[in-house]
């Protein structure tokens, strides 16, 4: 590699890439390994090795779960989107090579991964067709002129999701110099520039903070072997390649004290010079955005038109409703004129919900997303909505799309007839289940209370009424019951009215856990006479 590292020249053009990781492509065969797919670094051991770190640190760094979208831009034959499919919602692979992604779609195809999507075009062009919660760009960059990772820098953040992030992986230098690493190994041209490490955060900061930079490993063998292209060529190959393959799982393991151990010899003069110089190595980045789509969970109302009414949105794994639900509140609530603001709580969800809800806000700032973390069941949802509305009125639903956008407009036009107004259902389309759980759970409560307790649903009331009589140590279940007890107590007036609810638009109750009847039943306890 040192011959070939010159001096920086200029960019080739986009249709040169492709043609070059095409013919790589050919060269290595599709039945090769994808991690030897994705490098012109011929040593299966040091790739192998390099592969297995970046999967530790991307292990380490990467904030997903099942319901998370990730883009991976110049992913090439699928080395990481592969491997992430399975334990995401969806992986956009987007590549410059038809051929890298041809393989990349076949192994998909062997594997039985059906949520990988792939779109061969420049990343640079690439319009996008959803917001993602993770854009991964490894060894991409080098490839681009600096005018043109600043515009992949804003290309990104109109992609990432509100709180989204972008994690970089590039070759790059530690003497403030670029450099160019040229060859042309596969018969086609090939020409990347390894820039200064500190430059990568510069050229994102429009849009992006740096908040982790690393290198992708330790280097102590470079000192004893005359630096990293030596390291290379003495493990190619024979015993010691076998060795490092045997090692290289614990290495990584142990990389990070590793990593700690070289910097701490690398800061101290009289011990740095044991260690050779690393003039060319990988650093891996995290980027957040800094502006307004940063992790602002929080939006707030045009100040022209204090809300009326706060709707709060209760939801725990429902990303299968939520949006719809969302869409329709919201147009009802336009269509009565009602100047409102939506509190969505996402109750600790482990699906998209959040990622919903978030997009949902992104579009209209009349929206407070709201996310907990450890999930705190319906009464800890409620408290955290309630707590952080500021309509003049506060009234709520579940994201189930059991109550439907009329109650709240039936319940808005009643605001000024008392202090509270609750509901009780007329008929229930619930399975059998439910009627029970409600049945028992009003039972107990009169037994409990002395009080009939009907109301199973939902309520409108004054925020002021929730600012003098919310209940303060309750967040079960029963915090509704507790607060219609409160208010009971000091002589106000509570009026009822009756409802339909519909069927749940879709997905499934979440009432029956175990967890939640306990602390149920453990909130209805505590309730007295
Ligand atoms: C070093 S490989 C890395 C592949 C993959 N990211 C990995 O880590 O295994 C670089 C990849 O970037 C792709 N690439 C380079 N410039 C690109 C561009 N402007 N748009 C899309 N892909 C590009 C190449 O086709 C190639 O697949």
């Amino acid at each position: 590699m040192k011959d070939a590292v010159k001096r920086q020249a200029s960019t080739p053009s986009s249709e040169q890439v492709g043609a070059f990781w095409d013919a790589q492509a050919r060269s290595v065969g599709a039945g090769g390994d994808l991690s030897q797919l994705g490098t012109v670094t011929r040593d299966r051991t040091a790739v192998a090795h390099r592969d297995r770190l970046e999967r530790a640190h991307l292990e380490k760094l990467l904030e997903l779960h099942k319901g998370s979208r990730v883009l991976d831009l110049g992913g090439g034959a699928g080395r990481i989107s592969l491997w992430l499919a399975p334990r995401v919602a969806e992986v956009t692979l987007v590549d410059l090579s038809r051929e890298l992604l041809s393989i990349a779609e076949q192994k998909a195809a062997e594997l039985g991964i059906g949520n990988l999507k792939t779109a061969c075009a420049s990343l640079l062009d690439f319009k996008g067709g959803a917001e993602y919660d993770a854009i991964l760009i490894m060894g991409v960059c080098t490839h681009l002129s600096e005018g043109e990772v600043a515009d992949v820098s804003t290309l990104c953040s109109r992609l990432l999701a509100p709180g989204g992030k972008l994690y970089l992986k590039e070759p790059v230098t530690t003497d403030h110099a670029a450099r160019v690493d040229e060859r042309s190994d596969v018969g086609v041209p090939y020409r990347v520039t390894f820039r200064p490490r500190e430059q990568y955060p510069e050229l994102f900061a429009a849009h992006f903070r740096c908040t982790y930079q690393r290198a992708t490993c330790a280097h102590f063998f470079p000192w004893f072997l005359g630096g990293t292209d030596g390291a290379v060529a003495a493990t190619s190959g024979g015993l010691v390649s076998r060795a490092v393959d045997v090692v290289s799982p614990a290495l990584v393991k142990i990389d990070p004290l590793l990593q700690q151990l070289e910097d701490r010899v690398r800061e101290r003069p009289l011990l740095a010079p044991v260690l050779a110089p690393v003039p060319v190595l990988q650093d891996f980045y995290v980027f957040e955005q800094s502006g307004g789509k940063r992790m602002t969970e929080i939006t707030s109302l045009p100040a022209s038109r204090p809300a009326e009414l706060s709707v709060v949105v209760i939801a725990y794994n429902e990303q299968e409703c939520i949006a719809n639900v969302l869409s329709e509140l919201r147009a009802s609530l336009d269509d009565g004129d009602i100047a409102h603001e939506l509190v969505l709580v996402d109750d600790g969800s482990k699906d998209s919900t959040l990622q919903h809800m978030r997009a949902f806000a992104s579009k209209d700032r009349r929206t407070k997303v709201v996310p907990l973390t450890p999930n705190r069941g319906i009464g800890g949802a409620l408290r955290a909505g309630f707590d952080a509305a500021t309509g003049e009125h506060i009234t709520w639903i579940p994201a189930d799309g059991q109550i439907g956008p009329e109650v709240v407009l039936e319940l808005f036009s009643r605001r000024r007839n008392a202090p509270m107004t609750t509901t009780v259902y007329s008929k229930r389309n619930d399975p059998w289940y439910r009627h029970v759980i409600s049945s028992t759970l009003n039972n107990m409560i009169k037994l409990q209370t002395g009080q009939v307790a009907k109301s199973g649903g939902t309520y409108i009331f004054e925020r002021a009424a929730w600012q003098r009589a919310a209940p303060r140590d309750d967040d079960t279940m029963m915090i509704s019951t507790a607060f219609r007890h409160n208010l009971r107590e000091a002589g106000e007036q509570i009026d009822e009215i009756e409802i339909e609810a519909r069927a749940r638009v879709a997905g499934h109750s979440k009432v029956l856990n175990p967890k939640t009847i306990a602390r149920t039943v453990s909130g209805l306890l505590k309730l007295k006479r």
